[in-house]
């Protein structure tokens, strides 16, 4: 299962290993300064593609996996941000203005020494540098370390030739550089995962100074506009994992699983399903969730274990009849807002499209769990569905895919009485059933 694969990674993460650069497919073709400019080079030797033709300004790398290093520390960081082409050999950044990103934490450190921060945006290579990259992983861990811990083998890192910087072996292409720390400018507009095109942001400059590839390097991008799209199904597998493992493994919640819906962009509606043992752990659950990061999970659900945490009927389902609003549902505020335009309208400054004065955006927190015994589930009992089932593939028709729940359950409140009148009916012995109504149940009115 991914989120138990995500979480033994997280756990046991696994070094990296530095080889030599003719062990490295990435360095087959290496272009200097002066090959980079002009008709055809830089970044011009590949195929970037405009992402939302009629509003994009420019092509923009969409799945760069910045690769930058914390000057103090000397901890690596990999994160893909979204950069706008510019040139030849200059694209945009986002490494200024969401203060919590990693990368705009070490942008602030190399501003603070004085020194244009060292990148390396690479492409393509093992595709789980492409999840830890949008993963939030704690500040400070080394997404490559961790990388390797999910595929239980060190990824083999290059050194970089003109950057003190180290990237995947087998990428495609690596596009060596340094960022400003003098000045900052706009980059995009673009066509976000919102659903929305995102206003034009200032950053730092990104300045090539050396680009590797393969011979015959193939191109990645993701597609990253209206979800879903590959940049929400990237982004759902690695937030999921990370909640699920702080529900389940820091705090000790008995979590089956978690969804983060593509429809919200992988990020704002999520949806907890619990075997809970008592009617605090869904707000254990919930307050934890929203306390996760500043910007995720706008609308916080926790449904039981027999709803299917990723599909909405199942959700709807339980939203509909295990929860009454003026109980179970709280506004919790202090949201930050990331790429959300319900904020604050457009011409709003940055700040307040962030943080809207006076409390931030809000959280709605739902515990769409059963409080209390329930009557049993309207389906037929299990073995009758089964049964159902067999004669259906018996019989050659298309094969089915059974959604959660699809045969019913006592949930509860359920009595000797009533097993006995259901057994009846099945003998065919319901008449009895009927003279005992009329005999011990009737009342006069
Ligand atoms: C296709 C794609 C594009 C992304 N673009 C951006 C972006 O432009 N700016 C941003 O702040 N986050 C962006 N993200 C989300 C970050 O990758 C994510 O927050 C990640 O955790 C950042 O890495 P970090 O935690 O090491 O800072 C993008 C994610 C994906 C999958």
């Amino acid at each position: 299962m991914i989120l138990e694969k995500w979480t033994q990674g997280l756990e046991n993460p696994i070094e990296p290993v530095i080889v030599t650069s003719d062990k490295a497919p990435v360095k087959q073709e290496i272009h200097y300064a002066d090959e980079l400019e002009g008709a055809g080079k830089g970044l011009e030797e590949f195929p970037i593609p405009i992402s939302t033709p009629g509003f994009d300004p420019a092509p923009f790398l969409t799945s760069p996996y910045w690769v930058t290093k914390d000057p103090e520390t000397g901890i690596r960081n990999v994160g893909t941000y979204r950069a706008m082409i510019k040139g030849t050999r200059r694209t945009g950044s986002r490494a200024y203005d969401i203060p919590t990103q990693h990368i705009t934490i070490h942008w602030n450190k190399w501003k603070k020494l004085g020194r244009p921060m060292e990148a390396a945006i690479v492409i393509g290579g093992p595709p789980i540098i492409g999840i830890v990259s949008a993963a939030k992983i704690p500040y400070g861990v080394d997404e490559f370390s961790v990388a390797g811990g999910i595929i239980k083998e060190p990824i083999p890192l290059v050194r970089c030739e003109t950057v003190d910087l180290e990237v995947p072996a087998t990428a495609e292409i690596v596009i060596e550089g340094e960022l400003s720390i003098d000045y900052v400018e706009y980059e995009g507009p673009f066509g976000e995962y919102t659903g929305y095109i995102g206003p034009r942001r200032l950053g730092p400059s990104f300045e090539v100074k050396c680009i590797s590839h393969r011979k015959s390097p193939i191109y990645q991008a993701f597609i990253s506009q209206f979800p879903p799209s590959e940049s929400t199904t990237i982004k759902s597998v690695p937030l999921e994992a990370t909640l699920f493992k702080l529900l389940r493994n820091d705090i000790g919640l008995p979590v089956i699983d978690v969804a983060f819906h593509e429809e919200s962009g992988s990020w704002e509606f999520c949806v907890i399903q619990l075997k809970k043992s008592n009617n605090s752990q869904p707000w254990q659950a919930l307050s934890a969730a929203a306390g996760m990061e500043a910007t995720v999970a706008k609308i916080i659900i926790v449904v039981d274990e027999d709803v299917d945490p990723h599909d909405p009927d199942s959700v709807i389902w339980a939203l509909c009849y295990a929860m009454q609003p003026h109980l179970d549902i709280r506004i919790l505020p202090g949201k930050a807002m990331l790429n959300d335009p319900s904020g604050a309208p457009p011409e709003a400054s940055y700040e307040e499209q962030r943080f809207p004065k006076p409390t931030g955006g809000s959280r709605m927190l739902i515990d769409a769990t059963r409080k209390w015994a329930y009557p049993p589930i309207s389906l037929p009992a299990k073995e009758y569905m089964e049964n159902a089932l067999a004669i259906w593939k018996e019989l050659g028709l298309p094969q089915l895919k059974p959604k959660k729940p699809w045969f019913g359950t006592s949930l509860g409140y359920w009595f000797e009485e009533n097993v006995l009148e259901a057994d009846l009916a099945l003998k065919g012995r319901y008449y009895e059933t009927g003279e005992k109504l009329a005999r011990e149940h009737r009342v006069n009115v």
